[in-house]
């Protein structure tokens, strides 16, 4: 533990919890306790600052004195083991982890409930802040730069680079500047551009389609299986390939959901006529629902995608079911051995696109040598940004595949292919590809649209409500450019910056564009405080998240203006890492969406807070425009370790249970299996029953806990035609541990090693200690760690053998092979598990978490990046770009004003959320159904009961609801109460 003096605990305590962390509380209420254990934490200096160096990190683990302050006595017992610590403070948990009712407890400004939140906050917010300085390494070859500094400057202030300037033959060179200095000036600013060049002027290329994807990790921690040094050697033995351990073996052993009847299943595939009779049991995580699992696959294709219009390399390659370890020595499977296991060793699949494979060149600096890029690099086919590319297109081939209205150009175009009782139907459904449309033979007969891969009902569900909501918006707009067709729309246009553009001038293609904008802003509004808030579903992340984005101060404006003029002028500041530490402390203030969208005179905190003051942002002004951005010295990209962790195909169950909106929504009338809705499938599935039937089926059904053994089985099972193989099927499970060995992410132990969490030490560190031992939970953990050790086997230990450089053991000293166990003796090979694997295994989690905490380390520093980094949520957020209309609907999720939700959800005012009412105005019918949802990602017939409760119980007028009939089943992720 690093200990600080007084006066820099004061600042940071004070510059993080008054600015960031603390959520509008007092700076100062740390300090004002009377109770003897934060007295003792103070006097101890136990206070946990940002590490100056890598195997200094805070790893989220504090001293007793710190969690009996922060959480009483509860919270000081349960720092066994690597887990987080702030889970256990006061209130950062249900009802039960509220401070017993005696003076303060129930304050929001002191007393231990509040004392509990802030300081989980502190403490996510140093995470945070540690993240950004160790875990940004960008494969564009601007590392060497940001390790040694470029002319003078530090690297981590570098806020341009070369490799980011578009290169001769692009259309757009010349416009923005050639050979010379280059900046995006003009149309190209105007709006998003199709391939996500122009985003940040002064850096063309940075996020666009087809660049490489970042890292989070250490390059020479990529590609363990390659043996490429001594720690990856050391730390593996001869223990991984690319299908070693293999890979199907761990899908079926770890992956499989158990059925108590397979026949009623059928691998996934259900009953013919989508019959009520079939069963597919999954286990179900009580607080979030099947439309927060498409959403998140709706989110990862605008965000990412390694294949190119749904293909990889043409070079088939096996996929294993060929081996498993018996005693710790790798056997062939016989075919009696692959049947009873249910894998299939005559799969293939294509090859994964590799962009450079070339040996990297190193360089040093000090003492230590470094590579300049991982040893291969992957590169990203859309857009990076949050720019709604599913939807709009990402490139010249899926612009094309984007349909508009013939008759209002500035819509997408639906059609009215339902004759539906629901309002909504009128406002049509998304037209089916035609011939002559740029498709893969296997998209077609689905709706049309930018992203088509991987299409069932959920996309489809996704895809026509935010058409929907575009055209939407297009209508809101006509009708006030009706009412007021001279009027200022807030709209400029960069060519001509001083001339006002009337609402009668918008072009139909402006219209579309600006409504492109909104819907991307709305869609990352929705993610930020409304999905993420119930995939973390406690006090300290609802804060967190809400902080991301409206900022600590929403109803303090000349507050958060000052706030973020203060951190505007940060970047100014040549002291590099304190500068990035500081600026993302202090973002938290003012919220990261909006950053930079005013520009005041004057002295920042004092000569700002007058609500006289003149905003001086000017189009003119390039440094108005960009600069609300902050790359934080490495250029923008999601990193190869992000998509790991979204490899969430436990979310989906098997069988959607299809209800109906307009006869008893408490009835569940069929069990469509989700495969049944592949493809071109999911269009016939719409259009015959309709949007608002498959809203109100998806918003009601649990999903699907990301733990082990509950991956759905029709992915295990997947029937894929173009597949050149005798079986022509696929195991996504297991293509998901391939696909991470072929693109090098390190395996778990190493990756939370380099994401400052503390290592595991054996597979008995996954189970949850807090539940009482005979407790069926208890019990399952502990077979599925016997599997573990039986898939991954054990190994006898050699200490002489280094294994990292990210950690030191809590001695000084170096982690070595046999972390902490006797040299010589039998050590599980924890550090061959597939990162996948690991955290899927994380039975001990925050409260209300889906996910498990190293999937949410990766989320902390790149859901705030991806903010960060896009001048158009941030200083580019502006009438000029959004309109004035816009600007309103984006703050106040629709047209209108603002409006609120009843009552106070877990003790907050709070807005109708954004989803919510997207679904009121995309499926007006629904008014009814969604009258007491609070968030549309939570299963809507759920009562959410007091302070956070995670109880699976029917909320008045949905007792009657059969998904409430069998009561609470057994969960392998269960809670003990405090
Ligand atoms: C019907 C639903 C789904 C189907 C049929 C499906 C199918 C697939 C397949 C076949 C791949 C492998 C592509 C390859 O590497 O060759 C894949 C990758 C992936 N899936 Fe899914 N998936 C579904 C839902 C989801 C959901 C709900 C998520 C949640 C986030 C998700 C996240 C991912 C991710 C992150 C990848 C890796 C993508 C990449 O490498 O760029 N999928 N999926």
């Amino acid at each position: 533990m690093r200990q600080i003096g007084k006066w820099s605990r004061l600042v940071i305590v004070t510059g993080l919890c008054a600015l960031g962390a603390c959520a509008g509380h007092s700076p100062f209420d740390i300090f004002v306790d009377s109770t003897k254990d934060c007295a003792e934490m103070l006097l101890q200096r136990d206070i946990q600052t940002v590490a100056k160096t890598r195997e200094q990190r805070f790893l989220g683990k504090v001293p007793g004195t710190t969690a009996r302050c922060l959480g009483g006595k509860h919270a000081e017992k349960l720092r066994e083991g690597p887990w987080l610590d702030w889970p256990n403070y006061w209130a950062a948990g249900d009802a039960t982890s509220l401070a017993p009712a005696r003076l303060l407890a129930n304050s929001k400004v002191i007393g231990p409930n509040a004392h509990g939140i802030n300081g989980a906050l502190y403490e996510l917010e140093v995470q945070r802040i540690e993240l950004i300085k160790f875990n940004l390494f960008d494969n564009n070859k601007t590392y060497e730069a940001y390790v040694t500094g470029r002319d003078g400057e530090a690297g981590p202030v570098l806020n341009t680079w070369p490799e980011m300037r578009l290169l001769q033959g692009h259309p757009d060179f010349k416009s923005v500047g050639g050979d010379q200095t280059q900046v995006c000036r003009g149309e190209l600013i105007r709006f998003r551009t199709l391939t996500g060049t122009c985003n940040d002027i002064r850096n063309p290329l940075m996020g666009s389609t087809h660049q490489l994807f970042a890292r989070n990790v250490e390059f020479d921690t990529t590609f363990p299986d390659l043996g490429l040094n001594e720690l990856t050697k050391n730390r593996h033995g001869d223990r991984l390939g690319l299908l070693k351990p293999d890979p199907q073996t761990i899908s079926r052993r770890l992956f499989t959901r158990t059925q108590s009847q397979p026949d009623r299943c059928r691998d996934g595939y259900g009953l013919p006529g989508g019959a009520k009779e079939a069963a597919c049991e999954y286990k179900k995580a009580p607080f979030f629902n099947v439309l927060a699992a498409f959403w998140i696959q709706f989110m990862t294709h605008d965000w990412f995608s390694h294949l190119v219009e749904g293909h990889n390399r043409p070079e088939w390659m096996a996929v294993g079911c060929a081996a498993q370890l018996v005693k710790n020595i790798e056997q062939p499977l016989t075919g009696e051995d692959a049947k009873k296991l249910g894998c299939r060793p005559d799969d293939k699949i294509d090859a994964a696109y590799i962009a450079e494979g070339t040996e990297p060149r190193s360089f040093t600096q000090g003492d230590k040598t470094y590579l300049t890029r991982a040893p291969k690099t992957t590169a990203n086919h859309v857009t990076a940004w949050w720019d709604a590319s599913q939807l709009y297109g990402y490139d010249e081939q899926s612009g094309q595949r984007v349909k508009r209205n013939p008759n209002d150009p500035a819509k997408l175009l639906l059609m009215p292919v339902r004759e539906g009782e629901g309002e909504g139907d009128k406002l049509g459904y998304l037209p089916v590809f035609e011939a002559g449309d740029p498709i893969n033979p296997e998209w077609s007969g689905q709706e049309a649209t930018a992203f088509p891969d991987n299409w069932s009902i959920g996309t489809s569900f996704y895809h026509n409500v935010f058409a929907r909501e575009h055209n939407a918006f297009v209508d809101a707009f006509r009708k006030q450019a009706a009412l007021t067709p001279d009027g200022d729309s807030g709209l400029r246009n960069p060519v001509n910056p001083d001339d006002v553009i009337r609402y009668r001038d918008v072009t139909p293609n402006e219209l579309f564009e600006v409504a492109r904008l909104v819907v991307a802003a709305e869609i990352a509004k929705i993610h930020t405080t409304e999905w993420t808030t119930q995939l973390l579903y406690n006090e300290p992340l609802n804060r967190g998240m809400n902080a991301n984005w409206h900022g600590v101060f929403a109803k303090q404006e000349e507050v958060a203006d000052a706030l973020k003029e203060v951190v505007r002028r940060l970047d100014d500041t040549n002291d590099a890492k304190k500068a990035n530490s500081l600026y993302a402390a202090l973002a938290g203030g003012p919220g990261i969406f909006g950053l930079g969208n005013r520009v005041y005179d004057g002295v920042p905190l004092v000569g700002l807070i007058d609500p006289n003051k003149e905003d001086r942002w000017d189009l003119k002004n390039d440094d108005h425009i960009n600069g609300g951005v902050n790359h934080f010295g490495s250029p923008f990209n999601f990193p190869e370790e992000f998509i790991t962790v979204y490899r969430l195909h436990p979310l989906l169950p098997d069988l959607i249970e299809y209800r109906e909106w307009n006869k008893e929504p408490n009835v569940i009338r069929h069990n469509v299996p989700v495969i049944e809705t592949f493809r071109g499938k999911a269009t016939e599935a719409m259009r015959q029953k309709g949007l608002a039937n498959w809203a109100l089926s998806m918003g009601r059904q649990r999903l699907g806990a990301l733990t082990l053994q509950n991956h759905p089985q029709f992915l295990q099972n997947l029937k894929t035609p173009r597949l050149q193989s005798p079986t022509q099927q696929i195991d996504v499970a297991a293509l998901d541990l391939i696909r991470d060995r072929e693109r090098g992410v390190p395996r778990y132990n190493e990756f939370r090693r380099q994401y400052g969490l503390k290592q595991l030490t054996s597979f008995d560190d996954f189970v949850d200690t807090r539940l009482p031992q005979d407790t069926p939970a208890r019990r399952e953990q502990a077979q599925l760690v016997n599997t573990l050790r039986e898939v991954y086997g054990q190994h006898p230990c050699d200490s002489s053998k280094k294994i990292t450089e990210a950690q030191l053991n809590d001695d000084g000293s170096p982690v070595n092979d046999c972390l902490g166990h006797p040299n010589g003796s039998l050590i599980d090979n924890i550090e061959d598990v597939d990162t996948v694997v690991g955290w899927l295994a994380e039975f001990r989690r925050p409260h209300g978490f889906a996910i498990s905490e190293t999937q949410f380390v990766v989320f902390i520093l790149n859901a705030s990046r991806r903010l960060f980094s896009d001048r158009f949520f941030t200083s580019s957020f502006r009438p000029e770009f959004y309109s004035t209309l816009g600007v309103e609907w984006v703050m106040h999720n629709g047209p209108g004003p603002e409006m609120m939700e009843q009552g106070t959800p877990n003790g907050h005012e709070q807005q109708v959320s954004p989803m919510k009412r997207v679904l009121l105005r995309t499926m007006p019918e629904l008014a009814g159904e969604l009258q007491t949802v609070v968030n549309a990602f939570d299963p809507w017939a759920r009562d959410r009961g007091a302070y956070y409760s995670l109880q699976w119980k029917a909320r008045t007028g949905a007792e009657g609801d059969e998904a409430f009939g069998s009561g609470q089943a057994p969960s392998l992720l269960a809670e003990p109460p405090r």
